[in-house]
């Protein structure tokens, strides 16, 4: 059951969540959590409200953690809207939303290094370098200052659980790690909070990507002709440009050439759309 009994609190310092924290412990609750970086859309208000459901706290984290980008650029224009994020956690009855400054989080540089390949260092790992380095330095932090018994994690980030997974086993973490199913719009585009940066043609545009990946689905072709058929037709469509399309193994992420060599395959995408041109990752499920 869950914890009613409050407004939602908005806490900025690590001693205040914990203490925060401590309280509800001792009074045995369950505490969910939904680690964010702001600029929140209906596909984490099913995270908090999954949260919500199955405990009895709800913390969710806002933070803009600069050591997960590569690029600078990427970090300067990603969407910031703590207002309205705050807004729709408050509608969600989120219990605390935690967003801290960036010097509260890294008093000092992190100099931690994880490695856990190949679920970090292909695909995304490659695209990005020392990415995954700074989410597991991040989500490795917010852990220790939440203590939750269940974190929450979109599928949207295929990825990212898997090496979150990892983590979670290396360090030892007590926290049950739940996925949740990608959120779509009622075209198929997967909800990200860098669709605001797209034009309404362009975000038109990217649900192709979804569509052909569902149609790959039901062609009975090989793995091989399955990635071509896809790339082919992605970036066929202009305005669409696919920057790696995987069709890896749904635990380990290792390549399959075969609908055989793994209980569980996922084909995995990273886009580039439209003038800027903004990164978008989708992936499908073929077994
Ligand atoms: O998925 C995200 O939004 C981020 O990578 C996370 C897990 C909040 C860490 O910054």
């Amino acid at each position: 059951m869950r914890f009613y009994d409050h407004t939602m609190k908005v806490i900025n310092s690590i001693d205040q969540l914990r203490e925060c924290l401590a309280e509800h412990r001792k009074e045995g609750r369950t505490i969910g959590f939904v680690p964010t970086m702001g600029a929140l859309h209906e596909g984490h208000a099913s995270l908090v409200r999954r949260s919500l459901e199955e405990n009895d706290v709800t913390v969710v984290s806002i933070f803009l953690n600069p050591t997960q980008f590569n690029d600078p650029k990427d970090l300067e224009r990603y969407p910031r809207t703590l207002e309205a994020d705050c807004r729709l956690l408050e509608e969600c009855r989120a219990d605390i939303a935690f967003a801290p400054t960036v010097k509260e989080v890294y008093p000092e540089p992190d100099t931690r290094q994880f490695s856990y390949p190949p679920t970090d260092s292909v695909m995304e790992g490659a695209m990005r370098p020392g990415h995954f380095n700074g989410v597991c330095q991040i989500v490795s932090k917010l852990f220790t200052y939440v203590e939750p018994d269940r974190v929450y994690l979109g599928e949207k980030d295929y990825q990212q659980i898997a090496v979150i997974r990892r983590m979670v086993a290396d360090l030892g973490f007590k926290v049950e790690i739940v996925p949740c199913p990608v959120v779509r719009q009622s075209d198929g585009l997967a909800m990200s909070s860098r669709n605001t940066l797209l034009t309404d043609e362009e975000r038109a545009t990217a649900a192709n990507i979804y569509r052909i990946m569902k149609e790959s689905c039901t062609l009975g072709l090989t793995v091989q002709q399955t990635h071509d058929y896809v790339v082919e037709q992605i970036n066929a469509i202009p305005g669409l440009e696919v920057q790696y399309f995987s069709i890896v193994d749904g635990d380990t992420l290792a390549d399959v050439a075969s609908w055989d060599d793994a209980p569980s395959v996922v084909g995995c995408i990273t886009v580039f759309c439209g003038q800027k041109p903004i990164r978008l990752i989708d992936h499908i499920r073929y077994k």
